[in-house]
């Protein structure tokens, strides 16, 4: 880490968390206004958005943000995203906005997409990972948006998983990886994307590039964006000593317990390929409406791109509540908002993926 954080941000980091009462609150307005008062008074909570479920804590609050690092056991370089009730309010905590985000926002914003601005001194450099720049997010979640202008806070929050294993689209995968850790979860409901927003960059007033892909793809960026790159390292694994445009790059990601296999294909090479690996503990996640031909046991993960953005991170979940050792994933698309569930899992398979 090139900058030093206050000992007392690096104790807090590093804290055992000892044991506290996590509570399960609904999402009407009153249940909403004890998390927005957690969150005013330094603790953290699982709040709902359209993507999946975030840990969020008030970014200018460098002791909540410390808090939200040791829940999820998160390196310390990678960077939070900060959510605001309106991207108006952005000028705040940032500096020097592009024209280009301007645009962007009247076009996306509120929704999944996240753009990396210059931060401003209201952002801690522990919110930002130690970066001079902070990704700044519009949720389009009801419940989210009004946690925010309830709270007054800007909102710090990253995916509310243990870091290294999939997101969490339900309250009760937040319980289930921080109940003891957290303050509170709000039930909101299930997640309607699946998967995060769309990080991207901004180059010039023309040009952006993508650094994790998401349901705003790189179609949508370009009806607004004379240029679109995606970055390299959203389906190559970095090499030894690369620089990642996004630290989140550098980490292993979205894996559950079980071994993740990708596999290219049809359905009847995918097949062909399985069957005689096939055992007690191995289990197969395909398409919705696949034709499939061998006594495996299996999952299946939506038809289309967009429902499987919405299925992928519930069914690994799945797949290890029912013991699954080894799973062989019928790849897929990587175009549109395919191209968000390819990363995803291509990160969880290890940047294996088998032809066959
Ligand atoms: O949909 C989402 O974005 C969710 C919900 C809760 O809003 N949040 C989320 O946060 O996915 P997190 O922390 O799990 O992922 C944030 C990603 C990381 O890969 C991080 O490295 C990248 O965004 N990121 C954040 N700030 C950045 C910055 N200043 N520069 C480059 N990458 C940044
Ligand atoms: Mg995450």
């Amino acid at each position: 880490m090139h900058w030093q954080l206050p000992i007392r941000q690096l104790s807090l980091l590093h804290k055992k968390h000892s044991v506290m009462e996590t509570i399960l609150l609904s999402d009407n307005d009153a249940e909403l206004l004890k998390a927005a008062q957690f969150i005013k008074d330094g603790e953290i909570v699982g709040i709902p958005t359209e993507t999946v479920y975030g840990l969020g804590a008030d970014a200018s609050n460098p002791d909540a943000v410390a808090k939200v690092f040791a829940a999820k056991g998160r390196p310390a370089d990678n960077p939070l995203i900060v959510h605001l009730a309106d991207f108006s309010d952005a000028v705040h905590y940032t500096q020097n906005i592009p024209e280009l985000a301007y645009k962007l926002a009247e076009k996306f914003c509120p929704g999944p997409l996240t753009m990396v601005l210059p931060k401003n001194e209201k952002i801690p450099m522990i919110t930002s990972g130690g970066l001079d720049t902070v990704g700044i997010r519009v949720p389009s979640h009801p419940v989210m948006h009004k946690i925010i202008e309830m709270s007054g806070c800007p909102i710090a929050a990253p995916s509310a998983n243990t870091s290294g294993y999939p997101s969490p689209t339900s309250a009760m995968h937040v319980m289930r990886d921080m109940k003891g850790k957290i303050a509170a979860v709000v039930d909101g409901g299930q997640s309607e994307f699946g998967v995060e927003s769309t990080v991207i960059s901004i180059e010039s007033n023309d040009r952006v590039r993508i650094l994790r892909p998401g349901c705003i793809t790189r179609e949508m960026l370009l009806e607004v964006c004379g240029e679109v790159i995606i970055d390299h390292a959203i389906l190559h694994e970095l090499e030894a000593g690369q620089k990642a445009a996004s630290p989140g790059m550098k980490y292993k990601h979205y894996s559950p317990k079980a071994d993740i296999i990708m596999v290219e294909g049809d359905i009847k090479s995918f097949c062909k390929y399985v069957e005689d690996k096939v055992d007690e503990k191995v289990y197969c996640l395909i398409y919705d409406g696949d034709e499939f031909t061998i006594p495996c046991k299996y999952l299946t993960y939506g038809k289309n791109s967009s429902e499987q953005a919405h299925w992928l991170f519930q069914k690994l979940r799945e797949l290890d509540d029912i013991g699954a050792e080894k799973v062989y994933v019928r790849a897929p698309s990587a175009d549109g908002v395919g191209l968000a569930v390819y990363n995803r899992l291509i990160r969880a398979a290890g940047f294996e993926v088998i032809r066959a």
